[in-house]
């Protein structure tokens, strides 16, 4: 385990004692420790949940079971030990509590840290993607945390963690899902949004017993609301415990019906191949395609295809990068600004003139969905005429029958599209959703739209070998 600065702030978020003193009642409902029973609490930061333990045991007139705090950072595992040297049966271990070996225990508390897969180190991520089942996709290190402490749970044992509502779902977590269904999950408790002082985590507190699940889950909703549901299936469990039935339709999804659902073009340097379309040297016009960002969609209900920008493109029509020497007008503007290029990283492997993706663009440059990455509330705009290249800002949906268009369009404006898309997409800290591609994909559509899927693959042959002229440039008008 590092021990630099960046080390020391990970993941570290304190968890106020009003909620500990809450979540060590939930842990010994019913089920009071013994001195005998064994206690853990994971990435224990200096030891407050250990106290509220100490606290729960003293006003009820019990005696303290065992307990073991692990704490990855040198300076809080230190301050742990020193608040706790004087108490008996307490053991503050400092490492990793996701390498090593570790012993069961009966009870397992805690705060696991929110760290995303960015934050760790190629070396990290290769151990645990071959350690944890749910180190799959952009996983988070909570989601790690969970796996190990159920897999040392001993049978019948109790845990209760508190972590953002995500796992609940997001994609990523599906492996997590998994594991949950095999155990009695016995509450999830939505926890007020501004239990951080100010952090805005959307936290639930999930109370666990390690049997065989034998009854529902008693779902706590931040209105004050409770309701009982079975949760089970990787899928995400929002439906369920808003009080729906299966996450999926019978029918088909839209991946089912689009050629494409997919995030706008990232050319790693919009300063550079981004232009206002209204200071444009003329020469570079045949490389010149209309571009739209998540700000410019604004209206609902309108897109303007001619939009004030415009993006140097030089790549083919078919999406092939052009050859440097090809680029003429083109080349010269993008060599004044070489230095600003080649600062990206993915010019380690690519022409130093190329975009950051290669533009799919026989996909982008035809009749379009278009919505906002970071939405308060999603909409979706047609991009009727296909000109418009989607910035990174800008999730794109291409049906593969363009004259379905209108009805997917007015589907996915619709009431029931909204619910479930603010069931299903991960939020944002200022609580606006987040559209993802993966998530997209998933969404149930209804059958008249699904019956379209029998033309998807027609229309991928036909993609395949498109009717287009002109490879050596691309011109707008
Ligand atoms: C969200 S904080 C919670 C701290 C404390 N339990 C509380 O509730 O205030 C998570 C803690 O886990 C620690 N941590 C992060 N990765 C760890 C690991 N792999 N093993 C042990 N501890 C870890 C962090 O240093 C941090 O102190």
């Amino acid at each position: 385990m590092q021990e630099d600065g960046q080390d020391a702030v990970r993941g570290f978020v304190p968890t106020p004692a009003k909620i500990i003193d809450h979540m060590v009642s939930r842990l010994f409902r019913g089920r009071p420790p013994e001195p005998s029973d064994n206690l853990l609490d994971p990435g224990c930061g200096t030891g407050v949940f250990l106290a509220g333990v100490i606290r729960w045991c003293r006003e009820t007139g019990r005696a303290l079971p065992q307990m073991v705090g692990i704490e990855s950072e040198p300076g809080r595992a230190r301050e742990a030990r020193a608040q706790f040297c004087s108490t008996d049966g307490i053991q503050i271990r400092h490492g990793d509590f996701l390498t090593g070996a570790i012993e069961p225990f009966d009870f397992v508390i805690g705060n696991p840290p929110y760290v995303s897969i960015y934050s760790l180190s190629e070396e990290e991520k290769r151990g645990y993607r071959v350690a944890y089942e749910t180190a799959r996709g952009r996983f988070d290190l909570y989601l790690l945390f969970f796996e190990r402490a159920l897999k040392c749970l001993k049978p019948g044992g109790r845990m209760v963690f508190i972590t953002p509502e995500k796992f609940l779902y997001v994609e990523t977590a599906s492996p997590l899902r998994r594991l949950l269904e095999r155990v009695q999950i016995e509450e999830i408790e939505f926890v007020d949004e501004e239990s951080f002082d100010g952090l805005v985590t959307y936290p639930t507190i999930t109370t666990i017993a390690n049997r065989p699940p034998s009854g529902a889950t008693l779902v706590r909703m931040r209105d004050g609301t409770q309701r009982s549901c079975r949760l089970d299936g990787g899928g995400s469990w929002m439906p369920i415990i808003r009080g729906g039935s299966a996450e999926r339709s019978s029918g088909g999804t839209l991946r089912d019906i689009c050629l494409r659902v997919s995030c706008g073009v990232a050319t790693g340097a919009d300063d550079v191949f981004v232009r206002r379309a209204d200071t444009l040297e003329p020469e570079l016009a045949a490389f010149a395609l209309p571009t739209i960002a998540g700000r410019e969609l604004t209206k609902p209900g309108e897109i303007r295809s001619h939009s004030a920008y415009v993006m140097l493109v030089p790549y083919t029509k078919e999406g092939s990068l052009l050859a440097e020497r090809d680029l003429g007008p083109l080349g010269r503007y993008l060599s004044r600004k070489r230095e600003r290029l080649t600062q990206r990283t993915c010019t380690r492997r690519k022409p130093w003139y190329a975009f950051h993706e290669t533009p799919p663009l026989p996909e982008v440059l035809r009749p379009k969905i278009l919505c906002k990455d970071i939405t308060e509330k999603p909409y979706f705009w047609i991009d009727r005429e296909g000109s418009l290249v989607p910035r990174h800002s800008v999730y794109y949906i291409v049906p593969a029958d363009a004259g379905l268009i209108e009805r997917l369009c007015d589907y996915l404006n619709s009431p029931e599209a909204g619910r479930w898309l603010a069931e299903h997409c991960q939020r944002a800290a200022n609580g606006f959703l987040r559209l993802q591609s993966n998530i997209l994909k998933e969404m149930p559509i209804p059958d008249g739209l699904a019956r379209s899927r029998r033309r998807k693959s027609a229309s991928r042959r036909q993609l395949q070998f498109p009717e287009l002229a002109d490879s050596e440039r691309l011109a707008v008008r």
